[in-house]
């Protein structure tokens, strides 16, 4: 069995591999120097702790020895060589696979604007991205944030931590547009605005230029903004090469089935670099790139390069957190056509979408801390039941979700 790819999927992968009953050789190749580790940390606690912390391992040398996990750090695969079962390396080296997992993830999207990298535009995405980043975020430091995604939202409210003075560029309408309700985006909003945030949105950078060892932005809108650094977070483009030089189906991202499989049965792909069709949503073709999707989908992909044979069908679900507040989303907010809204007594709010057949398709919630985190694990656990409970019972925060959830079959 071999797993290309060191991050949180692949390294879920290698270890469910043995969890499931392998007991052969096991490969695991890491594109970075150091074994797997946590990327949720990056943008939030590695920024705002009082020292700049070596990354949050997921497994070490030791767990990976243990695991009989044979770990090629800082080495790409280059090649799929299909017909003899075999991964080329960067440096020529072939190893025989039975199974082969491609969990090869996702980079930043670079600025579509010529010179940018020239021009010092940083990027989040590894932990020695966040070392580098985390040195600049000096108080007072001018930070450019473009895109008001999730990397660029968490890291604004990280720098306003550090005392920066930070102003957001989306090119939207609104902050996170993709995968969250309007209502909640408004809030989110709010929240960095109150910190002193300057939000621009339906604004975009048209150049960039050095002045005096800071970098200039021109805005669309004429405007300009001087910035000590400039970070850009503008979204993530799954890694594909190494599948569509094989020759396997490419459709944002890896194409693979309900099992993980992708055109080839010895090959499965899972995490932010495939796209699958999700049972819940009808079938259709989505990618997510989230954390727990990486961690789940690598197990569920482990299972099945093992003849499990498992339909991969697990609720999306997402968290950030800004500042003091929390924000959950499970489903997919933008599958619903009907909003339904749980006021909670302690001023919390459950967004609900339901489709037009009356079926719960997704919840979101922001709070603080986490103010909301049980309500929509239950709606989460509602979704997957394909629940179509009435609006009035969902919106009536006197009757309890767990309620909800018992009247459904499971
Ligand atoms: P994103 O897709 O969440 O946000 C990108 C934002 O940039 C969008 O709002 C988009 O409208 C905007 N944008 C696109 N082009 C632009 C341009 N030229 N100028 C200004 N704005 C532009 O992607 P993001 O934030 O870059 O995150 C990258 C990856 O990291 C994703 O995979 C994301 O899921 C992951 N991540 C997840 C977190 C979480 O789940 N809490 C936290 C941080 C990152």
């Amino acid at each position: 069995m071999v797993v290309v790819g060191g991050g949180e999927c692949g390294a879920r992968a290698a270890f469910a591999l043995r969890e499931a009953g392998w007991n052969g050789p096991l490969t695991l190749v890491g594109a970075e120097a150091v074994p797997p580790y946590e990327r949720p940390p990056l943008s939030k606690s590695m920024m705002t702790g009082p020292h700049a912390s070596a990354p949050a391992t997921i497994c070490d040398a030791e767990m990976l020895r243990n695991g009989g996990i044979d770990f090629i750090a800082g080495t790409t695969a280059t090649d799929i060589d299909r017909d003899n079962h075999e991964v080329v390396l960067a440096h020529g080296r072939r190893i025989a696979y039975r199974r082969l997992l491609v969990a090869t993830g996702a980079t930043a999207r670079p600025l579509p604007i010529p010179g940018a990298a020239a021009d010092g535009v940083r990027y989040l995405r590894s932990h020695s991205d966040a070392l580098a980043l985390r040195d600049r975020l000096r108080p007072g430091a001018r930070i450019g944030v473009i895109g008001g995604g999730f990397i660029g939202l968490e890291l604004a409210a990280s720098a306003t931590l550090r005392g920066c003075a930070v102003t957001v560029v989306e090119l939207a309408p609104r902050l996170m547009s993709r995968g969250t309700t309007p209502q909640i985006a408004a809030v989110v909003a709010a929240r960095h605005e109150r910190a002193g945030v300057d939000v621009r949105c339906g604004t975009g950078v048209a150049r960039l230029e050095r002045r005096d060892g800071a970098t200039l932005l021109g805005l669309t809108t004429g405007e300009t903004l001087l910035c000590d650094t400039v970070v850009a977070g503008i979204g993530a483009v799954p890694e594909t090469a190494l599948a569509h030089k094989a020759g396997l189906a490419v459709d944002n991202g890896v194409r693979v089935d309900t099992r993980l499989t992708t055109s080839d049965p010895d090959v499965f792909a899972a995490g932010d670099c495939c796209s699958w069709p999700h049972p819940l949503y009808g079938g259709r073709r989505i990618r997510l790139e989230s954390w727990r999707n990486a961690r789940d989908q690598g197990g569920a992909a482990a299972r099945n390069m093992l003849g499990a044979d498992e339909p991969f069908a697990t609720v999306p679900w997402f968290w950030s957190d800004q500042y003091d507040l929390t924000l959950h989303i499970a489903g997919l907010p933008d599958a619903a056509t009907t909003e339904v809204v749980r006021r909670r007594h302690d001023g919390v709010e459950i967004r609900f979408g339901l489709g037009p057949d009356g079926r719960l398709l997704t919840a979101s919630a922001i709070g603080t801390e986490s103010a909301a985190a049980r309500d929509i694990r239950l709606a989460e656990l509602l979704i997957a039941r394909r629940a179509t409970p009435h609006p009035t019972t969902l919106a009536d925060p006197t009757v309890s979700l767990k309620a909800l959830l018992r009247q459904e079959p499971h």
